[in-house]
Order: C-alpha cells, then sequence, then structure tokens
C-alpha cells in the first residue's frame, strides 16, 4: 500500500472551490488501486493574514516539508496589499521547496476553442525556471515617492540554476517524439544573463545529441504562440518570461480554466507543488463558477509524479472525454467536478 501524505492549500478566493473537486477527481482515481490519500489541510492565505498578520511561518513551513506533495489552489485576495501574500507565501513556498522547474504544458484538447482562427495542434510543455530570475526580490527603491525615486529589481541567474533547468529541459525534450527544444530569452538587451542561458543550452546539448535546438527573442516568441504555435515542443525560458509566455499559452489553448502547473523539486529533497496557472478570482468567489479543470489537470501531474502513471492517465483521459462534450453547457464547479470524477470511476 502506497500512502500519499497530502498538504493542501487551497488559499483564497476560488481555490478552495476548485481544490474541492480537485481532491475528489483525487480520491476517485486511487479508488480501487492501493494506494490511499490522507490530507492535511493548511489555513494560509488572506484569511490568516488578517487574523494573524503571518504568511507562511517556519512552523507550517516545517509541517509542510513532511509530505510527499501540495495541491495548492490559488494565493491572492485584494484586500491583501499586493505582493504580501504572493511573494510571503507563494514565493516562499516555491523557494523553499526548491522549486526549480516550473512545468507548464499547453495542449489544445479536441473539442476545445482556440481564439485563433488557425490554431492547428498546439502541444507543448513550458519549463519555468522556479527559483531565480527576477523573482528573487533583489532589488529595492530610493527615494520613493519623490521625481528622483529609483526602483530596482536585479535578475538573478546563476550558472548552477540555469544548467539545473537546462538539463531537466532537455530531458524532458528527449522522450518526446519531436524531441526540440526552443530557448526563449532576450540575449540582445539582456546581454548577461541571456549569455550565460544561450551558453549552458549550447553544452547541455552535448548530453541530449538527439535534441534539435533553437533560440528566440521572447518579443519574437509572443508572436510565433499567435501565428505558429505548432512550432514549439519544448520551451525553456526564466521565471518571469516563462510567467508571461504561460499565461499567453493558456489563452491559445482555451483560457487559464484549464491550464495545469507543476512545481517539481526534481530532486525530491522536498514535497512538489501542484496548482492551476489562474489566480484567485476574487470577482467570481464563492458562487460555484469557477472551472475546476486546470486543478484536475494539475492533480492528473501530481499522480504521474508519484509514479502513479495509470491513475495519471485516468484523470486525463476523464478530462479529454468532458472537453468533448462541454460545449454550450453551462455547469457549477461541483458539476464539472462530479462529472469528471464519475468519468474516471466509469
Ligand atoms: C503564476 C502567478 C504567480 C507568478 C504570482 C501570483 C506570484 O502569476 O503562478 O503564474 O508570477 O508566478
Ligand atoms: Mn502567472
Amino acid at each position: 500500500t502506497q500512502s500519499i501524505d497530502l498538504a493542501v492549500v487551497a488559499g483564497d478566493g476560488i481555490g478552495t472551490e476548485v481544490v474541492e473537486q480537485g481532491l475528489l477527481v483525487l480520491e476517485t482515481a486511487l479508488a480501487g488501486t492501493d494506494a490511499k490519500v490522507a490530507t492535511t489541510e493548511f489555513d494560509l492565505g488572506a484569511r490568516r493574514w488578517h487574523a494573524t498578520g503571518e504568511t507562511l511561518t517556519d512552523e507550517d513551513l516545517a509541517a509542510i516539508r513532511t509530505h510527499d506533495a501540495i495541491l495548492l489552489g490559488a494565493i491572492g485576495d485584494p484586500s491583501v496589499p499586493s505582493g504580501v501574500l504572493e511573494r510571503g507565501l507563494l514565493l516562499k513556498l516555491r523557494f523553499a521547496l526548491d522549486h526549480y522547474v516550473n512545468l507548464r504544458p499547453a495542449k489544445l484538447f479536441p473539442g476545445v476553442t482556440s481564439p485563433l482562427a488557425n490554431p492547428g495542434e498546439i502541444d507543448f510543455v513550458v519549463v519555468r525556471e522556479g527559483t531565480e530570475g527576477p523573482y528573487v526580490g533583489n532589488g529595492g527603491a530610493l527615494r520613493v515617492g519623490t521625481p528622483h525615486e529609483i526602483a530596482t529589481e536585479v535578475s538573478v541567474n546563476t550558472a548552477f540554476g540555469v544548467e539545473r533547468v537546462v538539463r531537466d529541459a532537455f530531458a524532458r525534450a528527449a522522450v518526446r517524439p519531436r524531441k526540440h527544444l526552443t530557448l526563449v530569452h532576450k540575449h540582445n538587451v539582456l546581454v548577461h544573463a541571456g549569455h550565460l542561458w544561450r551558453r549552458t543550452v549550447e553544452a547541455v546539448n552535448a548530453e541530449f545529441p538527439d535534441v534539435t535546438t533553437d533560440y528566440l527573442h521572447v518579443d519574437a516568441a509572443t508572436i510565433f504562440l499567435t501565428t505558429n504555435p505548432s512550432r514549439f515542443d519544448v520551451i525553456v525560458t526564466d521565471n518571469l518570461f516563462g510567467d508571461i509566455l504561460t499565461d499567453q499559452a493558456a489563452a491559445i489553448t482555451g483560457g487559464i480554466g484549464l491550464a495545469a502547473s507543476a512545481n517539481i523539486n526534481p530532486d525530491r529533497t522536498a514535497p512538489s507543488m501542484f496548482e492551476p496557472v489562474h489566480g484567485s478570482a476574487p470577482d467570481i468567489a464563492g458562487q460555484g463558477k469557477a472551472d475546476p479543470t486546470a486543478t484536475v489537470l494539475s492533480v492528473a501531474m501530481l499522480l504521474e509524479h508519484l509514479g502513479l502513471d495509470a491513475q495519471a492517465r485516468r484523470v486525463e483521459a476523464a478530462v479529454a472525454a468532458d472537453l468533448v462534450e462541454r460545449a454550450g453547457r453551462v455547469r457549477t464547479t461541483a458539476e464539472v467536478g462530479r462529472e469528471i470524477a464519475a468519468r474516471v470511476a466509469g
């Protein structure tokens, strides 16, 4: 019997609603296997911050660390100053647990309408670096509020950090049919970081001779994501470019309601974290309107990470079948979750 200790951070807004459905599908997928899931809920997010002023304490972090994986809903609320929960909770988890591979698949499922007139086949994955870049908080502000204010956010890129994520991206490309890796950066302007990324891709390519590579500046990458998304197989890029490109990737494949992600610690020195790409959507929170599909697909990634490949495929297949038949139907969050779960069971 495999016992899965799952830390659950439902978080803010629609986070609670989508996580509930994600857990339903997870339990359904495990029924009839010898794996069992035991969940521990962590009260983190806006409510906790208002009540205690805490975002993520050392005790919370230590407790979360003892789990096999984390399922996260969404973090962020307009009642909390921007950045407090994002930096103090979500990014803190990604950094502290060394989630250096932020894996974000972009796949246009049959039955899903893309806003692109001729989307073609879209099936790529973005390997977004998760622990460095402009996200590290290496910056500051001088003479704040004056006409002479100077604000800096310094992007940090280490040879160690770039190499490990690039190697992971190559390994992923090597087992995909097309075996193609695209580095996205802006090395004509960000010359220091850009050249480190480029040299690293060149060097690691020697270990993966079957993988073909190319390079796009990030601005050009946004054009191709619109005009020819089929050209992409695996994209490797830094933390901020990856953040932006994966929202665009979600948009062309049916919207953020479907976009799943995994914050992976490939060395397994700490639990990996699975979360929908979308945010807490306070405007529709509590109304049963949120689409839980992105969370359900994140659950599939969780199952795969835990070695439960057959269950992961089952969940994906259930979502794929649901997507084919959802056009024109208006369902609540719980209805979508229940119907997908029924397909997983069936
Ligand atoms: C995401 C989100 C986060 C990010 C925010 C909420 C900090 O946009 O997961 O893509 O920028 O990584
Ligand atoms: Mn984002």
